[in-house]
């Protein structure tokens, strides 16, 4: 039989007869397809079983049971217990709240401190809340039933130090359904129902030794939703596997059949509350969540943008609760939100406040941004700010600074020099010691541009993302539309293209923007210009006929000669100025006199003696020519698209031709209403675009 403690009476429980349990209603994912499927038979035998076993190890208290509460059986759900304190449960779901006055009154009759939480603010008792067995600190759980936000309060009512684990199975919807603090410091547990932050603070905790980490047959078997006494733990079933590592760790395995219950996701651990917890005499009271409020303001509801603030720190394992929202009454008018935000831990809280900052979400309570010396060439302080597309100000000195240069993945340098202040966005490896970089998170602010929606409209049929085939003549006509606009403006189009534009018989178009004055830079590597100029010097495209497409005998070498014919003349001008190349891309570029830069690869041949080798140079001349850009137009090009697309702020607007639409989404999903995405053979794009601006251009021709 079990080994029973020395002393029965420091031990209690409390259990509540299945009198009138059913499976009435599905709140967990146990009791899907289980309503009024259970045997109130079996589950009364169940139960019995349960009950002479701790009988034998502790002595059961008895709370009646009420009809109408059939999960009043599942008394880890009363309270949470500690010494002579108890912090009653705020179900989440109406169907439970009814338990709570019988649990509170039980708890009084019994001389118990009763704690009750604020209204709207769920908390499952012991079901969520685990006492390490050694009494040092609780672990709890949230997620599904029980907020973060009631964990500071149980620090702060109960003098222990509390852990925060966030549930992500829902099948695992209680702390207790996946872990199982054991005696002598062992810890029973099923790692994936946990986020990754979670896992990482159990094995800082717990030593590997101590761990058994259960397999998922288990864990649906909940293995884990164990009673522990001493060195016998009782429960439903487990694999032999996991009963011959638990006897090797010393313990006696109680196996009690309970399946009645598990249809409505509780076992053995659920049908009971330990009412004796004694907290060791080495425990501390602190608590890491952190908190924090955010305001957001602009068109919140229309442009989804307070959908995704939450989102956002419910994905990162942070919880929210909203303070305020005033919402705007007109069409024109905004809203405004008020946030409390909560985190398990200050790293969490930077990863969620880092994202807010960039969606528009400010801090309140407005304090100047920190700044850290850079004490290693090429090297940011390790909490830097790390930037984002969309334009960002800087508090410093109790002024807001504008930043230049904005684009993401680079860090903010602030300069003071002799009172003027400057915030640069700088790569890492252009800083240098000395320089003063932002921090942290506090005095930082984005614009995410609400004031575009009303442009969002005007091109919500390309701004819904990627467009199929179908759309392409559609979407080409406002692209031309733009172009010509932006031309006619005196403003900026900055083209990226690959050599797929030359194979599909796009050169001539794309000549023909560069010729019209439609482009202002041309940014690609050493295949576009090589494959451009074998086309211009030899009328072939990787040795294809571009006329007959047919290939040409030898062809395939005719790149390599023409790369060797630029190579002797010193660059593609000096070609051109020798009068060998007299159409084309690249032409157009030297006769027009419009930039290009040609970023080297690895898989370049020759290269052209244009090339840029030096990839930090090539990035730098990229960076230049990206400058003040109004359009970006990227055609088939993977690698030189994404690489502009990380150095473009927010409000350049992108168009991304490609076949595959995995890229376009790529690359037009940054979260920017001005990214469009276009599926379609570039060649067929160029062709259709170049007859739509010649349309443009002789309106009466064509009316
Ligand atoms: N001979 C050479 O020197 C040589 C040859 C090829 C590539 N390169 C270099 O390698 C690097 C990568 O080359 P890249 O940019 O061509 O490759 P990439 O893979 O980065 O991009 C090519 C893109 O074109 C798309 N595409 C294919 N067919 C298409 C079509 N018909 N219409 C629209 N899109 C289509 C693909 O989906 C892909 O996204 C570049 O720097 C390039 O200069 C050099």
């Amino acid at each position: 039989m079990t080994s029973a403690p020395t002393d029965r009476s420091d031990l209690r429980y409390l259990m509540c007869a299945p009198d009138f349990y059913d499976v009435d209603y599905v709140i967990n994912p146990w009791m899907e397809g289980n309503v009024h499927r259970s045997s109130k038979e079996r589950a009364h035998l169940q139960w019995q079983g349960l009950y002479q076993i701790l009988k034998e190890m502790a002595i059961v208290n008895l709370v009646p049971p009420q009809q109408g509460w059939p999960d009043m059986v599942f008394t880890a759900n009363a309270g949470l217990v500690v010494e002579r304190k108890v912090v009653l449960s705020r179900f989440l779901h109406p169907e439970r709240q009814g338990e709570e006055p019988f649990f509170k009154d039980w708890f009084l009759s019994q001389g118990f401190e009763v704690f009750e939480l604020p209204p709207e603010l769920p908390f499952e008792g012991a079901g969520d809340a685990l006492l390490d067995r050694e009494g040092q600190w609780l672990w709890a759980g949230y997620g599904f039933r029980s907020e973060l936000d009631a964990h500071p309060l149980l620090a702060k009512w109960l003098g222990v130090e509390v852990l925060s684990l966030r549930l992500i199975d829902s099948r695992f919807y209680h702390l207790d359904t996946c872990f199982c603090p054991l005696s002598r410091g062992y810890l029973l547990y099923y790692p994936p129902a946990f986020d990754s932050y979670s896992n990482q603070l159990i094995t800082m905790r717990v030593p590997p030794e101590k761990r058994i980490a259960i397999a998922e047959a288990d864990a649906i078997n909940f293995a884990c939703n164990a009673v522990n006494v001493g060195d016998t733990i009782v429960l439903n079933r487990i694999s032999a596997d996991l009963h011959r590592q638990l006897e090797a760790a010393g313990f006696q395995v109680v196996q009690t059949p309970l399946t009645e219950f598990l249809k409505a996701g509780g076992a053995a651990k659920c049908l009971t509350l330990r009412v004796t917890e004694p907290l060791s005499p080495t425990h501390g009271d602190g608590v890491t969540i952190e908190s924090r409020v955010i305001q957001m303001a602009g068109h919140l509801l229309d442009s989804g943008l307070i959908n995704r603030a939450l989102d956002v720190v419910v994905d990162a394992g942070g919880s929210f609760q909203v303070l305020e929202f005033r919402l705007g009454t007109q069409r024109q008018s905004t809203s405004q939100a008020r946030i409390r935000v909560s985190a398990p831990s200050a790293v969490v809280m930077g990863t969620i406040m880092s994202q807010l900052i960039e969606i528009g979400a400010y801090l309140p309570e407005v304090q100047d941004a920190q700044l850290e010396e850079v004490t290693l060439d090429g090297v940011a302080p390790d909490d830097f700010y790390v930037t984002n597309i969309y334009p960002t100000e800087v508090r410093v000195q109790g002024r807001w600074i504008r930043c230049d240069r904005q684009r993401m993945d680079g860090a903010i340098v602030v300069q003071d020099r002799g009172g003027q202040v400057t915030a640069t966005c700088s790569l890492l490896r252009d800083l240098q010691v000395g320089d003063r970089v932002v921090v942290g998170i506090e005095g930082i602010r984005t614009a995410h541009r609400p004031e575009q929606r009303e442009k969002k409209e005007e091109f919500s049929f390309m701004g819904a993302g990627v467009s199929s085939e179908r759309r392409v003549e559609l979407i080409v006509e406002q692209i031309a539309w733009e172009l010509r606009q932006v031309r006619d403006r005196g403003g900026r189009t900055v083209v990226t293209a690959g050599p797929v534009v030359v194979h599909t018989g796009g050169a001539p178009h794309l000549a023909y923007l560069i010729r019209e004055g439609y482009v202002q830079a041309l940014l690609g590597g050493n295949a576009i210009a090589v494959h451009d100029l074998e086309q211009a010097m030899m009328g072939t495209s990787l040795g294809v006929d571009m006329q007959r497409g047919t290939s040409v005998p030898g062809g395939h070498r005719h790149h390599l000669k023409v790369i060797n014919t630029v190579r002797r003349h010193g660059s593609i001008a000096q070609t051109v100025a020798a009068g060998l190349v007299t159409s084309g891309i690249m032409y157009e570029c030297v006769r027009g006199e419009v930039p290009f830069v040609l970023a080297g690869s690895i898989r370049d041949d020759g290269p052209l003696p244009d090339t840029v080798m030096d990839l930090i140079a090539a990035q730098q001349q990229y960076a230049e020519l990206i400058r003040a850009a109004d359009v970006i137009l990227m055609l088939s090009s993977m690698l030189h698209s994404i690489g502009v697309g990380n150095m473009t702020p927010a409000g350049v607007k992108m168009v991304c031709v490609d076949i595959n639409p995995a890229v376009v989404t790529k690359l037009a999903d940054r979260g920017s209403i001005e990214s469009v995405g276009v599926v379609t053979d570039v060649g067929l794009f160029l062709s259709l675009l170049v007859q739509q601006l010649q349309r443009l251009d002789s309106p009466l021709l064509t009316s």
